[in-house]
């Protein structure tokens, strides 16, 4: 089947069951896009569809066929997109598993809603687990994104 991967029409020969996050990590070799649980709980694997984000490891490939996925690897060609460089501005990161999930939420939850309250931040990126507990870190950088894209 055909999909639209960053920009890029890619051809992927893949069961129309397998999950998104197998067909971008294992047939695409995008490894950017996390595998935490598998099971929709901790948002590791969050990319957008059509601007949205969607937790790969539970969407199977055929139900985003003819849409627009984004992947980490496309937020940006350059890392220079308002949350990544708020994100490194602010380092954020601690082992950097969850990352990916998380700048994709936080990017989807701007795009929505340019000026986000804490409350907001808290609500959109609650799916989005961090076992290194940056969660203070991830609010100050959303609102300096917010900054950055003015
Ligand atoms: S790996 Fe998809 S939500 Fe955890
Ligand atoms: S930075 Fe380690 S799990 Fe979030």
């Amino acid at each position: 089947m055909k999909l639209h991967v960053n920009g890029t029409e890619r051809e992927v020969d893949a069961p129309a069951d397998m999950p998104l996050l197998w067909v971008l990590r294992d047939l695409l070799g995008m490894t950017g896009t996390k595998f935490g649980c598998g099971i929709a709980q901790c948002g590791a694997c969050t990319v957008h569809i059509d601007g949205a984000p969607l937790r790969a490891c539970v969407t199977p490939v055929s139900a985003v066929e003819g849409k627009k996925i984004t992947t980490i690897e496309g937020l940006s060609a350059d890392g220079t997109h308002p949350v990544q460089k708020a994100w490194a501005e602010l380092d954020v990161v601690q082992c950097g598993y969850c990352q990916s999930g998380q700048i994709m939420s936080a990017a989807a939850l701007l795009a929505q809603v340019p000026k986000p309250t804490d409350a907001d931040i808290d609500q959109a990126l609650s799916g989005n687990l961090c076992r290194c507990g940056t969660y203070q870190r991830i609010r100050a950088a959303v609102h300096r994104a917010a900054e950055l894209n003015t």
